[in-house]
Parts: C-alpha cells; sequence; structure tokens
C-alpha cells in the first residue's frame, strides 16, 4: 500500500481503550474496533504508539521516541487513515490570498514600470503623442477589439472553478459583465468604415493572439494565476484625469487621444468601454477574488511570482506589436483573412 497520504502529524480521532487482556479497542461513535500490531511489532509498543498519536509530532520523532522505524509507523497509520480514524494535526503553511496577491501585485506594478510604460508604445503615446499616426490609436482600439472578442476563451475556462462556490459566483457575474463588451468598442470603427463582419473577417496581430493563447492556457493550468492577472489587465492607468475635451479621460490612452484630436466617433465609443469597465470596478476583481483565498503555499506563490515576467513581456508585446504595425499608414487596418 502506498502511504503518501500519511499525514505529516497523525492525530487518532478515536479513543483509545485497553482491554484487560492487553489488546487495543478505538472506540468511535459508530462502534468498537478491536486493532492489532503489524508483524514485527509487539502489542506494548503498538499500544504506546497509538496513544501518541495525539496530532503534535511527526512520524519521523513518533519512530525515534517509540525506538522503531518510520515505515512501521506508517504501517499502522496508512490503514487507520483509510478508516477515517486518524487526520492531521499539521497547521497548513499557507499566506492568506490578499496577503499573496499584494506581493505578486508589487512584483506586476515594478514590471509595468520596466516592461511596459518604458516601452516604445506607451512612451509615444504618453509623451509624444502628436508624432504617433493616428492609424496606431486605431490599431490599438483594433487589437482591443480582438481580445474582447476572444476573452471568453479564458474567462470562460475558469467558470467552473472549484476552489469555493463564492468565488464561482463572482467569476459568473465577471463574465456577464464582460460579456458582448465587444459590441461596445465595435461602434468606435464606423469612422473608419469597418463594420462587425469586416472584423470577423480579420485577424489580430500575432502579439494580440500571443497574449490570448498566454491567458487561455494558464486559464485552464494555473488559473488562480490567471485570476491574479486580471486585475492588471482590467486596471485602468490612470482613472481620475479630464481629457482635453473636458471629459474624464479614464485611461492615459483616451487623454492622448484627447491631447491630438483623434476622431471624436472614434473615440466615444472607446470612453464608453472605459467608463463600463470602471463602473464594475474591473481593477479590483483579482483583488475580490483573492480575498475568498484561504491560503496560498510557499511553492505555489514562488510559481506565480516565476510566470509574472512571461505574463508582462507578452502584454508589453501586445502594446508594441501596435506600435510596430499600425505605424506604417501604408499598411491596412484590417489583415482581412480571404476564405
Ligand atoms: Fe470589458
Ligand atoms: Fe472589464
Amino acid at each position: 500500500m502506498t502511504d503518501s497520504f500519511v499525514p505529516s502529524k497523525p492525530r487518532l480521532r478515536a479513543e483509545l481503550r485497553v482491554s484487560a487482556a492487553g489488546a487495543a479497542e478505538l472506540h468511535t461513535s459508530g462502534g468498537v474496533l478491536d486493532v492489532e500490531p503489524p508483524d514485527g511489532m509487539t502489542q506494548d509498543d503498538f499500544v504506546r504508539l497509538l496513544s501518541h498519536l495525539d496530532g503534535s509530532t511527526t512520524v519521523e520523532t513518533l519512530a525515534s521516541e517509540n525506538g522503531i522505524e518510520d515505515s512501521l509507523v506508517r504501517e499502522v497509520v496508512a490503514p487507520a487513515v483509510v478508516w477515517g480514524l486518524v487526520d492531521d494535526g499539521a497547521v497548513p503553511r499557507a499566506s492568506s490570498g490578499l496577503a499573496v496577491l499584494s506581493r505578486l501585485e508589487e512584483v506586476f506594478n515594478r514590471q509595468l514600470e520596466d516592461l511596459i510604460f518604458s516601452g516604445p508604445f506607451w512612451q509615444a503615446v504618453l509623451e509624444r503623442p502628436e508624432t504617433v499616426h493616428h492609424n496606431v490609436f486605431y490599431g490599438f482600439g483594433l487589437e482591443n477589439w480582438f481580445f474582447l472578442f476572444r476573452e471568453n476563451e479564458f474567462d470562460a475556462a475558469v467558470l467552473a472553478l472549484a476552489e469555493n462556490a463564492e468565488m464561482r459566483a463572482m467569476l459568473n457575474g465577471f463574465y456577464h459583465e464582460e460579456h458582448r463588451h465587444d459590441d461596445i468598442v465595435v461602434r468606435a470603427f464606423r469612422p473608419l468604415g469597418v463594420g462587425k463582419d469586416d472584423l470577423l473577417r480579420a485577424r489580430p496581430l500575432p502579439t494580440t493572439s500571443g497574449l490570448i493563447k498566454l491567458l487561455s492556457w494558464w486559464a485552464r493550468t494555473d488559473p488562480m494565476f490567471f485570476l491574479a492577472t486580471i486585475g492588471i489587465l482590467e486596471g485602468r492607468l490612470d482613472s481620475d484625469t479630464v481629457g482635453a475635451n473636458g471629459q474624464i479621460a479614464y485611461d492615459s490612452f483616451l487623454s492622448a487621444c484627447d491631447r491630438v484630436g483623434v476622431d471624436a466617433d472614434f473615440v466615444g465609443p472607446m470612453r464608453e468601454h472605459a467608463r463600463v469597465n470602471a463602473g464594475h470596478d474591473h481593477a479590483s476583481v483579482s483583488r475580490e477574488l483573492f480575498a475568498l483565498v484561504p491560503g496560498v503555499d510557499e511553492d505555489t506563490e514562488r510559481r506565480w511570482i516565476a510566470k509574472t515576467h512571461l505574463f508582462m513581456e507578452a502584454y508589453a508585446e501586445f502594446f508594441n506589436g501596435i506600435l510596430d504595425y499600425y505605424a506604417d499608414p501604408r499598411r491596412p487596418l484590417l489583415r482581412s483573412v480571404e476564405f
């Protein structure tokens, strides 16, 4: 029998009594069980070992204190676990979900500065928007549409997350709030003569696809890490700025659009989506979800921290890919697929 499930600090869930004849009895609410030592163990050693299963001592210490091999302790404890007579007294080593998320966010925020805001796209949009071809602004809208249209690829993958019922309900709420956000943004492309049918025949940049596929993979293989990225993906750089037109800018991109006078019919629906997003406070989704997570172990936290850089590189590529492609006005706005 494999004994890999033996608790680190076994705790007997039954009352141990010794009969007049010296036999061990385990008294439970369901009845009395007569138990016998395995081969190679005396009755006295067996009773002494059972009496020490109080959930405060490790298997290794139990073995050395009782002068027996670890394997013999496991041989006694493993069948008792199977019968539901032993649980674990060890205190789980874990940090609260929010504590882990705040450490992750610290890393994310540093990477946002190092990889995203200092990268070519955001440097151009934030520092010298007047030098940026308007197609880059439109391209940002288009690639965001591709992302939103495919968002169900990753959001749907976490709907059945079994972590707990409250979290599942929250994820369902988020999914419904996100549903058809692409239809808000699609209206932004009317001034470009681009409708939904045209978009359906077009393909995103490889850098946009890369981000979508990476998130889809994580949503399926490491869903909690994916949930940690939502706060970044939904977060706005700057939620209070009033743009040049006197409207709330909602984010730095819209503020730059205002500064350089990008077509108002394009900016309006983009602002509408940002307003809806801010209204639902989607930048806080990760925190609300992680507040429901009772504990995260150290190895898991380390694994998530190790993944942050790849996520942020893919996110940086999403932005920089837009500048790379759309800055050349000879290139078509839509990369249509011919069937
Ligand atoms: Fe959205
Ligand atoms: Fe959102």
